[in-house]
Parts: structure tokens; C-alpha cells; sequence
């Protein structure tokens, strides 16, 4: 105990203490922090790379040897970002087959976590929209109302009101939206596929998204009430008036025969 505290007074003690605390501290760091923050790179690093892989495979006859599109087959990848690569291949939309109007959907060719691959590789491309986390998508505070009224003003014109697709010039079409995930529809948005606008958080906020997602999933599900009678497929006017031609106007002509039929018999007696 003497020893000690006679060392303690020794003009190196401060410095011996220092040193120690400096080590002890260095050793932590060493062992703790940046061990994830390398092994979080060079998993990234290994999606990119797994990614390149599956991308000279199935995309790039189209996309080019890195992405760089070629004039005839397909755009230029390079900042569509990692969202326009889930929403593409995880619609079964990519890898497309043959040149058309509209890339149609098919059965989808990747596995989630192959797709998640090729993003990674795309987005390290050049920077752009990037897939939404679960959290983003979520509409647990949703408001359906509000997400009506922005679909009816920034959608409904390709989609319909309730979102059933429709028609759009030179053989391409606006799909039906029934049954799309959350994250597809908010990748649409982001990215806007095709003749599709895209409408970045400028223009459409996460909240002014979910809202929407929310009003989808709302009018499209088996149990949403249609307060106005029949539904006739949520088309809108024209199965209503086609709906008002064929009954409405049929019951007017059988009412006409009717009452036809019965004052020529009112004359004759
Ligand atoms: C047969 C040619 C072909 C193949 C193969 C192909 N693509 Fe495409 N790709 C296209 C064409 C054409 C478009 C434009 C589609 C459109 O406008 O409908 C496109 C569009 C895209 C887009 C949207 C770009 C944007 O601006 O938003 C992405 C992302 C994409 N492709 C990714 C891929 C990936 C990933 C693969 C491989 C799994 C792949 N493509 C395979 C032809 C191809
Ligand atoms: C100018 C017409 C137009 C407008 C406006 C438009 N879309 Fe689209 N939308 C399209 C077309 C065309 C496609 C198909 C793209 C493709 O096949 O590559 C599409 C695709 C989609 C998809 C993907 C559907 C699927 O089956 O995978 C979703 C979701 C979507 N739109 C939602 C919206 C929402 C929400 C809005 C409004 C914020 C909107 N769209 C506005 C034309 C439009």
C-alpha cells in the first residue's frame, strides 16, 4: 500500500494513467464500433457484387454491360435507383421479353432477396428514389378521405376512380390497381413506370402517399361498402350508362307497348 501511493506522486504517473486510458479506450472502440460498420460494407459490397452478377445475366442484352441502356432494347439504368428495380422485377415486369407497347407483367423471375441484389447494384450506379421501408408504407394513421381526394385529382384521369385501370393512347394501359402491395404502389409513385408521371415527396409528401395507399386498399377490398347500389365493377359512368340504357330505356319502350296495347283496345269497344 505504501509502494503505491508512493508511486502515485512519481512525475510519469499522470502519463502512465493517460496511456492506460487512452489504450483502454482504443481497445474498445477497435472491438466494437467499427466491426459492424465494416461488416455492414462489405455486405453491401457483396449485394453489389452479387447483384452485377445477375445483372450481366438477365438484364444487360437490353440494359447494357453496366447499365448504360442501348438505343434499341432498353433506357439507361443509371440513377432510376433501387426502387425502379424492385418495383420492375418484383411486379414480374422485368427482365421483359420482347419489344411492345407496355412491358406486360409476368410471373416473377427473382427471388426477394435476388432482387434486393440487383438494386443494391443499380442504385450503387448513380443515386435515385429508394425502396421504401416498411414504416414508410404503413397506413395505420392513414386518412382515407384525403387519400380519396388526391387519387381523384392526380390519378383517377389513367386509373378511374376507384382504381380499375383503364385505356390509354397507342395500345398502352393504365392497370388496375386491385390487389397491388403497398410497396409496389408506393415504388409507382416514386418512380412513375411507363407513361406514368413520377411524383417525387415534392409533389406528392410520404404522408399524401400512404394516404392513397390507404384509400386503395380501402375501395378494393371484398368488404368495402358501395352505398349506391350496385357496383356494376366500379367502372364509373360508362357501366352506368350503359346500365341506364339498357334497363331504364328498355322499361320506357315496354311501358310505351303497353299503354299502346291498351288504348286501341279502350277505342274499339
Ligand atoms: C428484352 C429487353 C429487356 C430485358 C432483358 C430487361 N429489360 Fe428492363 N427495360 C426494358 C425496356 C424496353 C424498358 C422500358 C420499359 C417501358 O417503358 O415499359 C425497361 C425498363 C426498366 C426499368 C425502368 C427504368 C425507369 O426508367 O424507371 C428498370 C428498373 C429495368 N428495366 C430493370 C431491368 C432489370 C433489373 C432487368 C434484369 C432482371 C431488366 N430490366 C431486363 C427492356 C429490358
Ligand atoms: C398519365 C396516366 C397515369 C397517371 C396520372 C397515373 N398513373 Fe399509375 N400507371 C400508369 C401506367 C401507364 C402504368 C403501367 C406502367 C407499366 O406497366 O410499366 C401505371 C402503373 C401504376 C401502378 C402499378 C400497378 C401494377 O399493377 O403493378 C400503380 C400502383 C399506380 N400506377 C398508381 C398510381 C397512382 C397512385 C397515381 C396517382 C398518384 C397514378 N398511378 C397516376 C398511368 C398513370
Amino acid at each position: 500500500m505504501k509502494k503505491l501511493s508512493a508511486r502515485r506522486r512519481h512525475p510519469l504517473a499522470a502519463l502512465v494513467v493517460l496511456l492506460l486510458a487512452l489504450a483502454a479506450t482504443g481497445g474498445l472502440y477497435a472491438a466494437l464500433a467499427p466491426q459492424k460498420a465494416v461488416a455492414d460494407d462489405t455486405q453491401q459490397s457483396l449485394a453489389i457484387e452479387e447483384g452485377k452478377k445477375l445483372f450481366s445475366v438477365g438484364c444487360s442484352s437490353c440494359h447494357g454491360m453496366s447499365g448504360q441502356g442501348s438505343k434499341a432494347d432498353g433506357p439507361s439504368l443509371v440513377g432510376v435507383g433501387s426502387a425502379a428495380v424492385d418495383f420492375q422485377v418484383g411486379t414480374g415486369r422485368m427482365p421483359a421479353q420482347q419489344p411492345g407497347a407496355q412491358v406486360p407483367q409476368k410471373k416473377v423471375a427473382y427471388t426477394q432477396a435476388e432482387i434486393d441484389q440487383l438494386a443494391a447494384y443499380i442504385a450503387s450506379l448513380g443515386p435515385g428514389p429508394v425502396t421504401p421501408s416498411k414504416d414508410q408504407v404503413s397506413t395505420t394513421d392513414a386518412s382515407i378521405a384525403n387519400g380519396g381526394d388526391l387519387f381523384r385529382s392526380n390519378c383517377a384521369s389513367c386509373h378511374n376512380y376507384q382504381g380499375k385501370g383503364g385505356a390509354l393512347t397507342n395500345g398502352k394501359y393504365a392497370p388496375d390497381l386491385t390487389g397491388v402491395s403497398a410497396k409496389h404502389m408506393y415504388e409507382a409513385m416514386l418512380t412513375g413506370p411507363q407513361n406514368m408521371p413520377s411524383f417525387p415527396d415534392s409533389t406528392l409528401t410520404e404522408d399524401n402517399k400512404r394516404d392513397i395507399i390507404a384509400y386503395l386498399k380501402e375501395v378494393n377490398s371484398d368488404d368495402s361498402p358501395s352505398p349506391g347500389g350496385f357496383s356494376l365493377g366500379s367502372l364509373g359512368p360508362v357501366t352506368e350508362g350503359l346500365f341506364g340504357w339498357i334497363f331504364g330505356l328498355g322499361a320506357l319502350i315496354f311501358v310505351a307497348i303497353w299503354v299502346a296495347a291498351h288504348t286501341t283496345k279502350a277505342k274499339k269497344s
